[in-house]
């Protein structure tokens, strides 16, 4: 069953039915400023800290679900009904409701007893604000009599804090107002030099910022006192909880329609012009007032709207592709590469399923998205590096997470996960790979944001490798640490104390445990460490770097075959995680994707046993899941991957993230069909149709789909902000189309299935565009290419020497 359908012409995503098995959202802003919001217009806004500065309040597991956003009310004022017409929070009945989720935009409307009216939501470039442009229109025969209402509820900027700490934030709430805008002011008084607004563009005909006058004691959103009543109540708020609502007043002939724009905004104010007049405690609003002007302006709002339209438009064009497959195309085109750029700006800080308090960026997952969007904001990318690359330690080890305000490591959880320094590696890599930049390799880069340390870049990158070094357990293979990429499998903390963090609690020395895993990463991450240093004159440096890599490849193929397939760890006592001899847990995802994706046991047959083992285990109809068999109770030396019910999160569940790993092994063994196979299986625009089961976007990936040990098989959990994004545009894009960038140019290796006739691609790569058309002649992966008409040797196409700015690159598969 489906909730509404593609519009793939306009790139959007058009909701038909409000009530969808879980609020279906999106994302607002792309800079600084931004919001989620939901189908039926759910969600919240912040400046680039969903913890630190939130503007508006949301409730997080709350009934009914998604509850606090933007809403819109209308009210016939002659028969005193209102609705909203984005369903919630009235939840009426509604005719011909729509929710249009674009590139940074949504737009929400229906019809109500004859009254049309549509709200489109957006921030615009370099603002820091969000506009609502309500389009009202009457259809009915006879003149209408409309009240529109517009409101938010003010947070007291710290989420956390505001939802905790009730016996101070009942006092502290305040506002000012002027005609047309409501400021919300509250601690600016003492330490803060910022403050929010909220401005109408139409005459009032009331507000109110007080909730309890507002909503009325006792009642929710889906009843505001004051709508009922028709007047709103020119409410100041005085602690408690301040909101923003408007109210105008509409006398609307039949047929006539009317616009009003509503914005909401973040303002600073230097720390010494806070006032005005000075030695008052009235904002200075000297600044804030011509940008509030310029957007209630519905032509400055709708030039600021299509200079949007183009920033995606550009951004989505360094690569589009041209398949047989329409999910391919859909996703590759637009929504996985705009999950991309959300996971870049959010990390995994706020969606549906993160509050926006807990988790700052990760350097694990920050890393790994870079796969995914170097080539839309390659400068941004260079930023992130060099922001990610400034809290790793002296080490070469690096805290997990770091704060996106302050861009400091964060203390709480720390560091000893022993895959993270790898990831760098991974990340700069790629970004060189899309750029050709190798000047960001000398880039002074401190250790734990310490001036004075200061190094280039390529020094933290060296630590890196080495860090693993110094880290090798009794099997040659490298000590997993907390854990590795599987938060999950947490082999030193032995945790029985209810509430400890699995994370970060550690009983055990660490000196034992090891992970495979991390040795397939260390080959995959030092043979591009190598390349580097050989591109870089370092010859000798590279051959040591190749060295280790030959060594533990061989410890690998010794001590981390199972004999079938890859071995996933060794535990605090030497024995097998991932094994045969295992009763639970005998076969994993992590290791046997990786280490097959790195190279490893290609030659000799043992790359085709892991991932014909993988296939026969871990596959099912809705993707494949992280191992087999599920663990049935808790084993206190796995820690919290047991912790999960079979079936769900990293106990068997269906891991997004992982899948493409496979997916690119079996392109590493020619099996372009499989890898498509395994592609589509989780592909969220191929699962559309059983949307009553996957239950999340169907435009977006999940990080976990359920898997086969759980009841609720095939649904879908933990939408947007999951490395999911970024791994499968990379192996589809990479791995399964094949166009690949190199440290050179542009490699064409398709790996397709074999029913496809071919496909073409745009890419746009180091400034040259390549047109390319790949045909296939044979079953087989076998390319000849040509470029702008002659053939070429090999299947890396260098980029052109003599200036030409389009090349046409077509290819022959047998
Ligand atoms: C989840 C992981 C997550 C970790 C860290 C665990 O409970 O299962 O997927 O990475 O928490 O927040
Ligand atoms: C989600 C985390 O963000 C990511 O870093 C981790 O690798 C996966 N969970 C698997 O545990």
């Amino acid at each position: 069953m489906k909730y509404g359908y593609f519009d793939d012409q306009n790139r959007e995503y058009v909701i038909t039915q409000p009530d969808t098995p879980l609020p279906w959202i999106n994302y607002l802003g792309c800079q600084a400023y931004f919001g989620i919001i939901s189908n039926t217009a759910g969600g919240y806004s912040f400046y680039r800290d969903a913890r630190l500065r939130r503007l508006t309040r949301y409730r997080y597991n709350n009934v009914p679900m998604d509850s606090g956003g933007r809403y819109v009310y209308l009210r016939d004022d002659e028969s005193k009904e209102f609705w909203s017409p984005s369903w919630q929070p009235t939840r009426n009945e509604l005719k011909d409701y729509s929710c249009r989720h674009g590139m940074g935009y949504t737009t929400i409307g229906s019809s109500y007893s004859g009254i049309e009216a549509s709200t489109r939501y957006f921030v615009p470039l370099d603002e820091n604000l969000e506009i609502w442009q309500l389009t009202v229109t009457n259809r009915r025969a006879t003149r209408a009599l409309i009240s529109t209402f517009a409101s938010i509820e003010f947070c007291l900027w710290d989420a956390q804090d505001d939802a905790t700490n009730f016996q101070r934030n009942f006092n502290t709430g305040q506002v000012e107002v002027e005609p047309g805008v409501i400021y919300h002011k509250t601690e600016y008084r003492e330490r803060r030099n910022h403050f929010a607004y909220f401005a109408c563009s139409e005459p009032g005909a009331g507000f109110d910022t007080q909730r309890e006058a507002f909503l009325g004691p006792y009642r929710g959103w889906d009843k505001p006192v004051a709508v009922e009543a028709g007047q709103l109540t020119n409410s100041i708020a005085h602690g408690w909880s301040p909101i923003g609502a408007h109210q105008v007043k509409l006398d609307l002939a039949p047929g006539e329609t009317r616009q009003i724009v509503f914005v909401l905004g973040y303002h600073e104010n230097p720390v010494d012009q806070k006032f005005s007049p000075a030695g008052s405690q009235i904002v200075n609003k000297t600044t804030v007032r011509p940008v509030i002007a310029k957007y209630l302006d519905a032509t400055e709002a709708n030039a600021a709207f299509e200079r949007l339209r183009q920033y995606w438009e550009k951004t989505l064009s360094v690569f589009q592709v041209n398949t047989p497959d329409i999910h391919t195309n859909r996703m590759v085109n637009i929504w996985n590469a705009y999950q991309c750029m959300a996971t870049f700006n959010m990390s995994r800080s706020a969606s549906f399923y993160e509050s926006g308090i807990g988790r700052g960026l990760g350097f694990r997952d920050s890393n790994q998205d870079l796969l995914g969007f170097v080539h839309m904001v390659p400068a941004r990318a260079r930023e992130r590096i060099l922001d990610l690359a400034s809290t790793q330690l002296a080490t070469g080890g690096a805290y997990h997470q770091y704060q996106p305000l302050t861009k400091r490591g964060n203390n709480d959880i720390g560091g000893g996960f022993n895959d993270d320094p790898h990831w760098l590696i991974v990340g700069v890599s790629a970004y060189i790979k899309e750029t050709g930049d190798w000047s960001i390799l000398d880039e002074p880069v401190p250790f734990d944001n310490e001036p004075g340390s200061e190094v280039p870049l390529y020094e933290h990158l060296r630590r890196s490798f080495r860090y693993t070094l110094e880290r090798i357990g009794p099997h040659g293979l490298p000590l997993i640490g907390r854990a590795d990429w599987n938060d999950c499998l947490n082999l030193n903390c032995f945790s029985d104390t209810p509430g400890q963090s699995f994370q970060t609690t550690t009983n055990k020395e660490g000196k034992v445990a090891e992970s495979v895993f991390i040795a397939g990463l260390f080959v995959f991450a030092g043979r591009e460490l190598a390349d580097i240093a050989t591109r870089r004159g370092l010859g000798e440096e590279s051959s040591s770097y190749l060295a280790e890599v030959a060594k533990m490849e061989k410890v690998i193929l010794k001590h981390g075959w199972d004999g079938e397939w890859f071995l996933r760890a060794y535990d605090d006592f030497g024995a097998k995680i991932g094994s045969k001899e295992c009763e639970e847990g005998k076969i994993f995802i992590e290791s046997n994707g990786f280490c097959v994706l790195a190279g490893i046991g290609l030659d000799d047959g043992k790359a085709a046993s892991a991932m014909a083992n993988t296939a026969k285990y871990l596959a099912t109809k809705h993707g494949l899941v992280v191992q087999q068999p599920a663990y049935s109770h808790y084993y206190l030396n796995l820690g919290e991957i047991s912790s999960y019910p079979p079936g769900y999160k990293e106990n068997a569940g269906i891991f997004c993230h992982v899948n493409p790993w496979v997916m690119i092994g079996e392109t590493r063994l020619g099996h372009g069909d499989l890898a498509h196979d395994y592609y589509s299986r989780i592909n969220p625009s191929a699962r559309e149709e059983i949307s009553e089961l996957h239950r999340c976007e169907p435009y977006v990936y999940a990080q976990m789909i359920a898997g086969k040990d759980a009841p609720s098989f095939g649904e879908a959990k933990n939408s947007w902000l999951t490395g999911t994004a970024a791994w499968n545009y990379y192996a589809i894009v990479q791995w399964i189309l094949g166009v690949r960038t190199t440290l050179d140019g542009l490699e064409i290796a398709p790996v397709i299935p074999k029913s496809w006739p071919g496909f073409t691609a745009t890419r746009t790569f180091r400034g040259v565009v390549y047109k390319i058309a790949i045909e296939r002649k044979g079953e087989g992966n076998h390319i000849a290419l040509t470029v702008d008409g002659a053939p070429i040797e090999g299947n890396i196409v260098m980029p052109p020497t003599d200036g030409r700015k389009e090349v046409s690159v077509k290819g022959i598969l047998s």
